[in-house]
């Protein structure tokens, strides 16, 4: 297959993502508190991508003034992911839907039917996040214009089942909305992959942390580009009693003093020192601002330096849109040579 077949074959595979994003190829960057403003977003979607705004650092006002100025660097089409928990949840939306935002992600638990039918009745797709097959089922039901499907490879906040499972349970079985695979995604084969396993397209976080465009600070920028994948660690919960929410990140000082303060908090509570409910209060406020420490600040030994397994492909800093032409190219060489391989296979015979 010569690249330009390659190309046309892999526009055929992507389109039903390529169509419900409004991109030219159906990659999306997502969100990253922080890291995911309009610099980024922006930038992803210019270079034929689509770029998520995250929100779990906005107020209202704040997000008002993120699409509009997002606006001023990008024509093409954006998203705004909006966390379940948000105090101001529903407030959110409708600064998404005032300002005509095509697409809400709904992230950070199953988002409430209310907030589904909101986004939808003004006039936005809802996009939500399915982390098992009866709840994407469940989501379709409800009303959900697509659904991302993330392993547990991925940055930040994640699940306990790795993305190759998900995708196995949940893309033959959902083929009334389009499905987004998101999750230790670091180059084009691995796209490729999950397309002709039925995805519409994909999500990518990690590898887009370090281009060029990204705010983040110099330092968590070099703190991804040496990372291997082993280095980006689940969160270590101690005991039972004391849930610790599992979210992935660079093993540091922090992680480590993670343990000691659940530790700590453990034999206060079993001298009778603490309470139960104070005792998990404690150790959910251990990580409070601790990202926009190591995002912003570039404190990446005493933050929280969230990044997935693919942090082991971040190798340099890039311009966004070489990050982007690089996946599209890996997918349509691999196809190029699976088709060349046919051909000798062929002639073998
Ligand atoms: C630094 C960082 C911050 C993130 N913040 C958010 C967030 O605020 N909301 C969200 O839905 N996902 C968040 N994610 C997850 C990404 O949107 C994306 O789904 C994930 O990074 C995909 O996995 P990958 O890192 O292997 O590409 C974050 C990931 C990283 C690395």
């Amino acid at each position: 297959m010569n690249e330009a077949v390659a190309r046309a074959h892999l526009d055929r595979l992507w389109s039903r993502g390529r169509e419900f994003l409004g991109c030219g190829h159906a990659i999306m960057g997502g969100a990253m508190t922080w890291v995911s403003e309009r610099n980024l977003v922006s930038a992803i979607s210019n270079a034929g991508g689509f770029g998520v705004i995250a929100t779990g650092s906005m107020s209202p006002a704040l997000l008002s003034a993120e699409i509009a100025a997002t606006k001023q660097k990008t024509d093409r089409p954006f998203g705004v992911n909006v966390i379940t928990m948000h105090p101001e949840l529903m407030a959110l939306i409708e600064i998404c839907l005032d300002h005509k935002v095509g697409h809400v992600v709904l992230a950070g638990g199953i988002p409430p039917g209310a907030a589904i039918q909101r986004v939808r009745q003004g006039g936005a797709k809802a996009m939500c996040f399915a982390p098992a097959l009866v709840i994407a089922r469940k989501l379709v039901k409800s009303g959900a214009d697509a659904i991302i499907i993330e392993g547990m490879e991925a940055g930040g906040h994640t699940g306990p089942v790795s993305t190759s499972v998900l995708a196995q349970e949940i893309l033959p079985a959902i083929r009334e909305v389009p499905v987004f695979v998101a999750g230790g995604i670091g180059r084009g084969e691995a796209i490729l992959g999950y397309l002709e396993m039925g995805a519409a397209g994909v999500q990518l976080g990690s590898r887009f942390v370090c281009a060029t465009e990204s705010i983040a600070h110099p330092k968590f920028k070099q703190a991804f580009i040496r990372a291997a994948a082993r280095d980006a660690v689940l969160s270590v919960q101690l005991d039972p009693r004391f849930p610790v929410i599992p979210v992935r990140a660079l093993a540091n000082a922090a992680t480590k003093r993670f343990l000691e303060a659940q530790r700590n908090v453990i034999d206060r509570v079993d001298r009778g020192e603490l309470d139960q409910k104070a005792a998990q209060l404690e150790i959910e406020h251990f990580w409070a601002g601790a990202l926009r420490r190591a995002v912003i600040e570039g404190d990446v030994e005493n933050g929280s330096v969230m990044a997935g397994q693919s942090v082991g492909m971040v190798n340099e800093e890039q311009p966004t849109r070489v990050i982007i032409d690089e996946l599209v190219g890996q997918a349509v060489a691999a196809l190029s040579a699976r088709e060349a391989s046919f051909g000798e296979a062929g002639r073998g015979r």
